[in-house]
């Protein structure tokens, strides 16, 4: 494997071998595996579960990583393209991410949307430059667009809890935050549920439709896959029968790069904080996902979080078995 990036690159039969090796290096430990081989971690971007369970998850496979970001002891870190250095930065990502790779048998990159020009974050424009600087294969740990290991450790956590895939009602909810996030994993989780072959319904207010092209890309997988996607604002409605609710805020579209648009809109929305009452018409078991972080009684009501519902930490120890299961394929024997 020399890239994990999408998982629409990787044909059913991978992900799902992935998703089984996943699983096997849980009960079955294969603490050489990875003898010997380093995985080098660029955090242009904060991370929680992302730096730790890397860097566990490399352990536990018999190698070594380093973590390099923007807020260590570094010379400072330019990232703009024909810029004249003459300001605090003293090293540019153009020498910094090569130099970093040429450390390491593979690098993982995390690089958040700019949100500053949707067509530019649709067509991961930053992401690509980095990985143009290297020729060692690479993992996304979040881009513009792309969240690849929380999406493979999201369809394990669907698999783990016996939710079915074709039949399955998965909702897609945005929930109210007081900043305008990325578009990653609501991007990409639409992607993976649809992929996975469930009814997805993408419930949010006006304004903050997902842009067309994601849309479009997860109606495809849907089809190919025997699920369905659909979209609305009505809350009752698209929690019918649900399975889960995955929430998540996201900027408006309408207002992408538009700090003050997007504000005056979400201003209005604070109700949209998921809490029992919604799951009035769902499944009886319907099941809470959230990626985290996760800002309690604002994003999702305490007593949901907390209570049997929520699957949240299942989810981010599933991210170590499934980015264990990319290293194993990436840099085991048998790459
Ligand atoms: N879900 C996730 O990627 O968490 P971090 O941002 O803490 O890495």
């Amino acid at each position: 494997m020399k890239a994990f990036n999408d998982l629409a690159d990787f044909t059913t039969e991978e992900l799902e071998a992935l998703l089984e090796l996943a699983g096997r290096l849980d009960t079955h430990p294969e603490p050489e595996a990875l003898k010997g081989k380093v995985l080098s971690l660029l955090f242009l971007s904060p991370s929680l579960r992302t730096l730790a369970s890397f860097q566990a998850a490399m352990t536990r496979l018999g190698g070594g990583s380093f973590v390099i970001s923007p807020d260590m002891s570094i010379h400072g870190l330019e990232t703009r393209p024909g810029i004249v250095m003459d300001g605090s930065a003293a090293e540019h990502i153009r020498e910094a991410v090569p130099v970093i790779a040429s450390y390491g048998d593979a690098i993982g990159i995390r690089a958040f949307a700019e949100r500053k020009n949707l067509e530019s974050d649709l067509a991961e424009t930053e992401f690509s430059a980095l990985t143009s600087l290297i020729d060692t294969p690479y993992i996304n740990m979040e881009s513009a667009m792309g969240h690849p290991c929380q999406n493979l450790a999201d369809w394990k956590t669907l698999d783990d809890l016996g939710i079915p895939a074709n039949g399955g009602k998965f909702v897609l909810s945005w929930a109210y935050h007081p900043k305008a996030l990325p578009l990653a994993v609501p991007a990409s989780t639409l992607y993976t549920a649809a992929r996975r072959g469930m009814d997805v319904t993408v419930l949010r207010p006006e304004g903050f439709e997902l842009p067309e092209p994601l849309m479009q890309k997860a109606r495809g997988a849907a089809e190919s896959a025997g699920g369905s996607v659909t979209e609305t604002n009505q809350r009752t409605k698209a929690m019918e029968g649900a399975h889960v609710i995955y929430a998540k805020s996201w900027s408006s579209t309408k207002h992408y790069g538009d700090r003050l648009g997007d504000q005056a809109l979400r201003n209005e929305l604070v109700d949209w904080c998921v809490d029992e009452p919604w799951f009035d018409n769902a499944r009886e078991d319907c099941r809470f996902m959230h990626c985290l972080p996760v800002r309690r009684g604002v994003v999702v009501a305490e007593r949901v979080l907390d209570g049997p519902r929520s699957v949240v930490i299942q989810e981010a120890r599933n991210r170590m078995l499934a980015q264990m299961a990319v290293l194993h394929q990436m840099l085991g024997s048998g790459s």
